[in-house]
């Protein structure tokens, strides 16, 4: 619902909110079925994979779960949650494979970038070996910003990106010092 949508209808919102808050406060704090008592009690059992709390938490993880009539139906409702998440994951880890690949091909740029900023500096060419030090400078945060923006919001490479961040700035500030006439506040 659009903010504009939600202003046009303030009390029809509000008296919704409040029936769906007491169907879902039924459904939460009542007691569990026997169904589902019976079932969470011999799941959590002591030295079993799963605690009851987790096991009844099904109910309102799937409302469906508080009509289950069998622990079949039950499985069936733990089953399909599973999908859920599953599905969820494939989509957090499509987004970070393809965002991390992005990387690669960054870093693996930057790499012979700065290898052709060490040939520059070995031969003297200082100003050279700075406007390519310059550019590869722009690597670590291109790849922050592209995990930043990815629908998967995380970030595994932050450190390697602050690593790498900190020594090509210190590589081009060092490099800089030598250029005659240094191009202040080229950045
Ligand atoms: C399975 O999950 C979908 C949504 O993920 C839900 O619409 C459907 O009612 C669920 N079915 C059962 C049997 O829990
Ligand atoms: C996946 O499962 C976890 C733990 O039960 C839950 O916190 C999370 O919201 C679920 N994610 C989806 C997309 O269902
Ligand atoms: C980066 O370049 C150096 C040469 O300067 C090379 O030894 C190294 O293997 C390269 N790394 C990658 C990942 O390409």
């Amino acid at each position: 619902m659009t903010v504009m949508a939600m202003h046009q209808q303030v009390g029809l919102l509000l008296t919704l909110i409040l029936f769906l808050a007491a169907a879902v406060g039924s459904l939460a704090v009542g007691t569990p079925s026997a169904i589902i008592r019976t079932t969470c009690a011999a799941v959590g059992r002591p030295g079993g994979e799963v605690g009851y709390d987790t096991c009844v938490g099904l109910r309102s993880a799937d409302p469906a779960a508080a009509a289950a009539k069998d622990e079949r139906q039950l499985a069936v409702i733990a089953t399909n949650l599973t999908v859920a998440n599953v599905t969820s994951t494939v989509l957090v880890l499509d987004d970070l494979v393809k965002n991390l690949g992005d990387c690669l091909r960054y870093y693996r740029d930057m790499n012979k970038t700065l290898d052709a900023a060490l040939g520059d500096l070995r031969a003297g060419r200082v100003e050279a070996a700075s406007g390519k030090l310059l550019d590869a400078n722009g690597v670590p945060d291109s790849c922050d910003i592209q995990l930043f923006e990815g629908s998967a919001k995380k970030n595994p490479m932050r450190k390697e990106n602050t690593d790498a961040d900190l020594l090509s700035r210190l590589a081009y500030a060092i490099t800089d010092l030598q250029l005659p006439n240094p191009p202040r506040h080229r950045r």
